[in-house]
C-alpha cells in the first residue's frame, strides 16, 4: 500500500543556525512521539544547511530532501548543483516542478524532464508537483492543465523509474494565500490524478502511488484534507517552518 508522507518545504527561509535548530526540533519531537511510525517525514531545507542538517537528524526517520537540481550532471554551470552533489551529502529526494520555480524561474517542461532524469540517475526519489493557476480554475481548465503538466514530464517515464516518483497536487492559488482547497476539491484533482496514472500505467501503480496536497495547509485543515481516500499527505509551506505545527500535521493521520 502506498506511504503517507507530510513534506516540509522550507522555501528560501532560515539561516544557518535557525535551520539546525528547526530540525532538530523537529526530529526531537518526532522521535518522542508514539504511534506515527508509518507515517513518512520529510524536510526539504535550503542546499546550503543539507550537510549540517543530515548530522542532526535522525536519517532513517526523517528523509532529507532538496528543493531543486541542476539539469546537467556536472561542468561550467556556474552556481548550479547537482543530482549527484546533493546525493553525496545524504539527500536521498528532489522536489521538481514547484510553481515558484515553473513562474519565477520559468522552468519549463523539458528542464522538469532533464532534472527527473538527473534526480533518477542518482537513484533518489522526486516529489513532482502539478497546479493550476486560479484563472484556469475559473475558466474550469484545471483538469487539462494538471493532465499535460504530468503528460509532458512523469509520465513519459518508465513504469520503474515511475515507482520513485511521489506527486504533489498544489492549486497555484492555494499558495502561501491562506486559502486552502476544500477537502473536496483536493479530494477531486486526487482521484483524477489517480485515474490518469491508471490509464497511462496500470491500476496497481495508480494506487501505490503517493499523492500529496500543498497550498496553505496547517494544523486546522489537514486532519479533513488528510481523511479524504486519495490524500496521502501534505506538501508543507509556511507551517513546516514551525516545529510544533509541522509535528501537529504530521500527528494528524
Ligand atoms: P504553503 O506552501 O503551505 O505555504 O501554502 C506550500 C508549498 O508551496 O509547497
Amino acid at each position: 500500500m502506498r506511504k503517507k508522507i507530510v513534506a516540509g518545504n522550507w522555501k528560501m527561509n532560515t539561516n544557518l543556525q535557525d535551520g539546525i535548530y528547526l530540525a532538530s526540533s523537529i526530529n526531537n519531537k518526532l522521535l518522542a512521539e508514539t504511534g506515527i511510525d508509518e507515517i513518512g517525514v520529510v524536510i526539504a531545507p535550503p542546499f546550503t544547511h543539507l550537510i549540517a542538517i543530515s548530522k542532526v537528524i535522525n536519517n532513517d526517520r526523517i528523509c532529507l530532501t532538496a528543493q531543486n537540481c541542476a539539469t546537467e550532471s556536472k561542468g561550467a554551470y556556474t552556481g548550479e548543483v547537482s543530482a549527484e552533489m546533493l546525493k553525496s551529502v545524504g539527500v536521498k529526494a528532489v522536489i521538481i516542478g514547484h510553481s515558484e520555480r515553473r513562474e519565477y524561474y520559468k522552468e519549463c517542461s523539458e528542464v522538469l524532464n532533464k532534472k527527473v532524469k538527473q534526480v533518477l540517475a542518482n537513484d533518489m526519489k522526486t516529489i513532482f508537483c502539478c497546479g493550476e493557476k486560479l484563472d484556469q480554475r475559473k475558466a474550469e481548465n484545471h483538469f487539462e492543465v494538471i493532465k499535460n503538466q504530468l503528460e509532458e514530464v512523469v509520465f513519459k517515464l518508465s513504469e520503474n523509474e515511475f515507482d520513485k516518483i511521489i506527486i504533489a497536487y498544489e492549486p497555484i492559488w492555494a499558495i502561501g494565500t491562506g486559502v486552502t482547497a476544500s477537502s473536496d476539491q483536493a479530494q477531486e484533482m486526487h482521484a483524477y490524478i489517480r485515474k490518469l496514472i491508471a490509464e497511462n500505467f496500470n491500476n496497481t501503480i495508480a494506487e501505490n502511488t503517493t499523492i500529496l496536497y500543498g497550498g496553505s495547509c496547517k494544523p486546522s485543515n489537514s486532519v479533513e484534507l488528510f481523511a479524504k481516500a486519495d490524500v496521502d499527505g501534505g506538501l508543507i509551506g509556511g507551517a513546516s517552518l514551525k516545529a510544533n505545527d509541522f509535528l501537529e500535521i504530521i500527528k494528524s493521520y
